[in-house]
């Protein structure tokens, strides 16, 4: 039988190198994002390749996502790895300035998005049973504080810990959960952040060597075509080039 994964934000950056990846290794795809016309021209993309299917949703439309998921056409049923992977960050500005709606964003796309996504898809994973994967996009965030992380990093931790917790309810059905932490990436995720900014998302990644979105997208079939006995519970890549930094002291 053929192996599907379900990608969420396919339409750009590491969803979209993810579906890339997969595709190259024979999966048929499940690709869902908001911007159709750029899942459209993906699919035309890879379906000379494997077969794909698209979703044109809104993660956090949980009568959307759970209807789409049920009305999966027959080869794409057996679902055996979601890439939980749609996410955003806005307000790179201190938490003191940022907008309410903004934190709902984030909120709503982060944490509500992949719980959505993942109750209406856990039925199927624990039904394909072991070899299935869970790969949840959490973040360096989730895990060390920054200046303008608030609700972000903050959403990433509730990944972490959700994921942790997935695998004790999930211990016995043969799926897997990570929680895939990236660091530095270069993708449209500065672009969202800082509004459509363009020079600071180039400043930000220029005169160093971030990690490309098809770096990560490896990882992700890495944790899904890891023999069906191994759980990565955490993988956090950073670039070489970057590291943590001191602890801020205020002074006189
Ligand atoms: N780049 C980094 O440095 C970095 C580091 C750590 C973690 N991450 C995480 O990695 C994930 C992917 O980010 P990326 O770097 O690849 O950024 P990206 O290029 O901006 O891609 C984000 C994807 O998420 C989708 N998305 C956003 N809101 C959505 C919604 N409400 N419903 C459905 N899809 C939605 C977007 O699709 P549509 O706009 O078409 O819906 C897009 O495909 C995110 O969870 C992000 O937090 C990124």
């Amino acid at each position: 039988m053929q192996d599907v994964v379900f990608i969420t934000g396919a339409t750009s950056g590491f969803g979209r190198a993810a579906a890339r990846r997969f595709a190259e290794a024979g999966w048929a795809l499940v690709l869902a994002g908001r911007r159709q016309e750029r899942l459209e021209a993906l699919a035309q993309a890879l379906s000379s390749q494997v077969e794909v299917h698209t979703l044109a949703l809104d993660v956090r439309d949980d009568q959307a996502v759970s209807q789409a998921i049920e009305a999966l056409p027959e080869p794409f049923k057996r679902v055996r790895a979601l890439i939980n992977n749609a996410g955003l960050a806005l307000a790179p500005e201190p938490a003191q300035q940022v907008k309410l709606a903004d934190w709902h964003t984030m909120i709503d796309t982060n944490i509500t998005g992949l719980v959505n996504v993942t109750h209406a898809l856990l039925p199927t994973l624990i039904a394909t049973g072991e070899g299935a994967s869970i790969v949840n996009v959490g973040s360096i965030a989730g895990q060390w504080p920054y200046p303008g992380s608030h609700v972000y990093g903050a959403s990433k931790a509730f990944v972490q810990q959700f994921s942790y917790n997935l695998r004790c309810d999930l211990q016995g059905s043969g799926v897997r959960v990570t929680d895939l932490a990236p660091g530095l990436a270069e993708t449209e995720f500065t672009l969202v952040r800082t509004g459509g900014d363009q020079a600071a998302s180039d400043a930000l990644y220029r005169g160093t060597t971030a990690l490309s979105a098809e770096d990560i997208a490896e990882q992700m079939f890495y944790l899904a075509t890891l023999p069906a006995h191994i759980n990565i519970n955490r993988l956090e890549v950073m670039p070489t080039r970057q590291a943590w930094s001191a602890f801020a002291v205020d002074r006189d």
